[in-house]
């Protein structure tokens, strides 16, 4: 059975930064009652023109040309978003056309912040099953235009961001081993983006699942592919908040060296998190030749998934 390897990848997020000190003008906060509580400096947030589609773009075409492909070769694109432009079409129709990509079946994967994760499984399974060879997986989002800025609780966690991934049918022995999906609908309640109107989240609650739901994912995916925690390499979890992957961290035993962070920088990109620290993990050389990573995510739905890929 072939499996899934990743062969190239790419990002993009906004040029428009706003720090934590952007945000004490804006609500009643301070740097330090954020930093302490999320680990978030700064985000990059959209203008108002800019929307999902032209993010995922960017970042596709980055993914491509890492590739070393161009669009011809894809059959088959999966966006994980749930911040699209519109309801219909799918961003993954919209950057299909932006991309010149013709005949090819496009949809997007509704996971929220875990959308990258399911994306990536659904990709796997096609390729294992022989159904498509070649896929661009892409998780965008613009969370930021779903944001009650007057909302201390909220506003000052999310940023706008996407990430792609060119995924190749291969015999070699590497490439995605296995994936763990779950969710748990009976939360919807605690994170919710309504079709009108803004975020609304009960913070401890989502925390307290988040933790667990890391924790269950990074070790189910592990025995699914016959592994444990001592043959992972690095750790790439969702970039939501410090305090969940220090929690996760510390039950693991995991040094700091083991896991990618990089939510200081981007703030909780939603779907494009993961791809987002993947790439930038990839570029600090921290994933070499044979390494096992894992990707883990969480999100509303409720919702969380990880893949575990060996390169
Ligand atoms: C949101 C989160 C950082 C809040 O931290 P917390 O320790 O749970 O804080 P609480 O919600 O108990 O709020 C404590 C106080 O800080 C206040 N507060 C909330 N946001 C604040 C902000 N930006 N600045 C200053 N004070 C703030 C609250 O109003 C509350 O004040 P009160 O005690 O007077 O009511 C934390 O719950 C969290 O990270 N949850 C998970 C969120 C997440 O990752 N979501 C995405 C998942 S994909």
């Amino acid at each position: 059975m072939p499996k899934a390897k990743i062969i190239g990848s790419g990002f993009y997020v906004p040029e428009k930064i706003v720090t934590n000190a952007d945000l004490e003008k804006m609500v009643e906060t301070t740097n330090e009652w954020i930093v302490s509580r999320s680990g978030i400096r700064e985000r990059r947030v959209t203008d108002e023109k800019t929307l999902t589609s032209e993010l995922a773009f960017r970042a596709a075409q980055n993914a491509l040309k890492s590739a070393k492909v161009n669009v011809d070769y894809i059959e088959l694109i999966l966006v994980a978003t749930t911040s699209p432009d519109s309801l219909f079409p799918s961003v993954a129709c919209i950057l299909q056309d932006k991309l010149g990509a013709k005949d090819i079946p496009a949809f997007d994967v509704s996971a929220a912040c875990a959308g990258f994760n399911f994306a990536l499984a659904a990709a796997s399974a096609f390729i294992e099953s022989g159904q498509y060879n070649n896929i661009l997986v892409v998780g965008a989002d613009t969370l930021t235009k779903h944001l009650d800025w007057t909302d201390r609780g909220t506003c000052v966690l999310f940023g706008d961001g996407a990430g792609a991934m060119v995924l190749s049918a291969s015999n070699d022995n590497d490439g995605i081993l296995a994936s763990h999906l779950g969710a748990e609908g009976e939360g919807g309640k605690f994170l919710i983006m309504p079709t009108k109107g803004c975020i609304t989240m009960e913070g401890k609650e989502v925390f307290k699942f988040a933790v667990r739901a890391l924790e269950k994912s990074v070790i189910e995916v592990l025995n699914k592919a016959g592994l444990t925690l001592n043959d992972l390499d690095l750790l790439i979890p969702h970039q939501a908040n410090i305090r969940i992957i220090d929690h996760v961290a510390k039950k693991f035993g995991l040094p700091s060296e083991k896991i990618f962070v990089n939510l200081d920088k981007y703030g909780n990109t939603s779907a494009a998190s993961i791809p987002i620290a993947f790439n930038e993990a990839m570029s600090a050389g921290r994933i070499k030749k044979g390494d096992v990573v894992v990707l883990a995510g969480f999100g509303a739905g409720l919702t969380y998934g990880a893949n575990v890929i060996r390169f």
